[in-house]
């Protein structure tokens, strides 16, 4: 399952990697070709993100779609600049940064003191914090409850790291995965006893799972998290751009209406 699903993803990355490269054959060398005028202002800046977080980026008929999407292209309207999507998966999302093949990164990624040492963030969109998922009729009233038992994470994430911090680094119950349905798929396998993640995601399974035999706990030591959008470190006017597309969609009411969308009551 696991080994499909990254030869999937292999399969995806050699397949981009060869429209990446035609395109560049194609527009990169002939620039009189068409004879548009192409400027730096017709830049289309690559936006990476993890799309099996609903409801901030999920895949919807193969299209990439969610609370992260309306906001970044809001922003991008706003700040005077064009976007395309590529989904990239998590850790493969910081290494596109890092060697540019990505230049922006929205997906609910939460602004740390670690992350900030090597990528700028913008101002933040959305606060949020870790909740626990456990069976219904658990006796789990606290993380330390779950001392000894399997639980599930999304690997790198915050998720992964308020269960280091609360039973070390090297918790044997701690499983590691590549993306959050797996995790969650596994819960409901019985094959982990509790998935901690964002609040955001995990309400939106519970939602979604009619049948509803699991709770979702707060622990007390779960700091408020703040979301941000981001670039690789010193990518200043980059950032300028998104955070001024930020303060006006924070001032027209637009980020309100996104948020409304996917998380007003209904
Ligand atoms: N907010 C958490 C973090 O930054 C989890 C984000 C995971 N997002 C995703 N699209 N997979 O670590």
């Amino acid at each position: 399952m696991k080994i499909g699903k990254k030869w999937l993803s292999s399969l995806a990355l050699i397949v981009g990697a060869g429209l990446l490269v035609s395109a560049c054959g194609s527009g990169g060398q002939q620039p009189a070709a068409g004879g548009s005028g192409a400027g730096a202002s017709d830049k289309v800046y690559v936006v990476g993100t993890d799309a099996a977080y609903p409801p901030f980026e999920m895949l919807e008929a193969d299209k990439i779609s969610g609370h992260d999407v309306d906001v970044l292209n809001a922003i991008a309207e706003a700040g005077g600049f064009k976007v395309e999507w590529k989904n990239t998966g998590w850790d493969p999302l910081f290494d596109g940064l890092d060697k540019g093949t990505v230049d922006i990164g929205i997906s609910t990624i939460t602004i740390t003191d670690k992350r900030k040492q090597k990528y700028d963030f913008s101002e933040p969109y959305f606060e949020a914090n870790q909740l626990i998922l456990v069976a219904e009729d658990s006796p789990v009233q606290k993380l330390a409850d779950l001392k000894g038992k399997k639980i599930g994470v999304q690997a790198a994430t915050t998720g992964e790291e308020v269960v280091k911090k609360a039973f070390g680094d090297t918790y044997e119950g701690l499983k590691g995965y590549d993306d959050m349905p797996s995790s969650v798929d596994d819960f409901f396998n019985g094959r982990v006893d509790a998935v901690v993640g964002d609040n955001g995601v995990l309400q939106y399974y519970v939602k979604k799972i009619e049948n509803k035999k699991f709770k979702l706990i707060k622990d007390d030591s779960f700091e408020k998290e703040y979301y941000g959008i981001m670039v690789k470190k010193g990518n200043t006017d980059m950032m300028n751009k998104i955070n001024d597309g930020l303060k006006k969609i924070k001032e027209n009411g637009k980020l309100q209406e996104i948020y409304n969308k996917y998380f007003g009551n209904k």
